[in-house]
C-alpha cells in the first residue's frame, strides 16, 4: 500500500511536471469557438483526427512535438500580413482535407451545428 502510494505520487508528480513543460494538455475533443461569435462553435474530435493522421505537425505546422499551441496564437480574427485569419486557417486545413478525401463534413452545418 505504502509502495503504491509512493508510486502514485511519483506518477502524479511526473504528469504534473510534464504538463508544466508542454503547456496545454491534449484534449480528446475540442469545442472550437468563433472568435467573432458569428457562427456556431464546432465540436472537433481531436483524438480521432490525431490517431488517423498520425502527424501532429500536419495541423500544428509551426510547432515541435510536445509543444503544440493554439492556432489562435498566430491566426487572429483578421488576416495579418501573410498569416491568414483564424477562420480561414480552419476552413483551409479542415475542409481542404474533407473535400480531398471525400470524407468528413464539407457542408456548413456539418461542422457548425445549430
Ligand atoms: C470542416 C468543418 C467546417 C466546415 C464544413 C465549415 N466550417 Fe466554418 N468554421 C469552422 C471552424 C472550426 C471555425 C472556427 C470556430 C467557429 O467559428 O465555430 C469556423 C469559423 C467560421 C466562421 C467565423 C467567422 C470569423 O471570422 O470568425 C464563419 C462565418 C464560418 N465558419 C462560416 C462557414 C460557412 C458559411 C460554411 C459553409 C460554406 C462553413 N463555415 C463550413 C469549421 C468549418
Ligand atoms: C486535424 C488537425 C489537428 C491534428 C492532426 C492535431 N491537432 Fe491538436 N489541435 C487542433 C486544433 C484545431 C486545436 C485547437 C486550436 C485552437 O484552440 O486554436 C488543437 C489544440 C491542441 C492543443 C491545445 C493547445 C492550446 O494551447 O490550447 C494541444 C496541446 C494539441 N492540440 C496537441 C496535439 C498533438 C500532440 C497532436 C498529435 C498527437 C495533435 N494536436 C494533432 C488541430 C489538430
Ligand atoms: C506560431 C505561429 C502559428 C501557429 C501556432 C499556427 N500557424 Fe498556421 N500559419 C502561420 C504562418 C506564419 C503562416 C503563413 C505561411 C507560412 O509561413 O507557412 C500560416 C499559414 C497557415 C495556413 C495556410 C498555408 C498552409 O500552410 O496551408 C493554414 C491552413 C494554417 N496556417 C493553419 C493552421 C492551423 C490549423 C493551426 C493550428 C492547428 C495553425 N495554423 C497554427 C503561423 C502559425
Ligand atoms: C487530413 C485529413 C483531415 C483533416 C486535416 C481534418 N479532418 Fe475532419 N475528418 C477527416 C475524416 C477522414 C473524417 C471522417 C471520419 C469517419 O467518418 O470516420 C473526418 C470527420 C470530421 C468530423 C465528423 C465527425 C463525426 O463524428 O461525424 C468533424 C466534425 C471534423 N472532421 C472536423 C474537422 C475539423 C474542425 C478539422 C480542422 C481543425 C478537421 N476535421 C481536419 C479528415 C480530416
Amino acid at each position: 500500500m505504502r509502495k503504491f502510494a509512493t508510486l502514485l505520487a511519483v506518477v502524479m508528480l511526473s504528469v504534473f511536471s510534464a504538463s508544466v513543460v508542454v503547456g496545454a494538455a491534449f484534449q480528446d475533443s475540442i469545442t472550437i469557438k468563433d472568435v467573432k461569435k458569428m457562427k456556431e462553435p464546432v465540436v472537433f474530435p481531436h483524438k480521432a483526427h490525431a490517431d488517423r493522421i498520425k502527424n501532429c505537425e500536419f495541423c500544428h505546422h509551426k510547432d515541435t512535438a510536445g509543444k503544440e499551441q493554439s492556432c489562435f496564437n498566430c491566426h487572429k480574427a483578421e488576416k495579418k500580413g501573410n498569416v491568414i485569419a483564424f477562420k480561414d486557417a480552419m476552413h483551409e486545413r479542415c475542409k481542404g482535407c474533407h473535400s480531398k478525401e471525400k470524407k468528413g463534413p464539407t457542408m456548413c452545418n456539418g461542422c457548425h451545428k445549430k
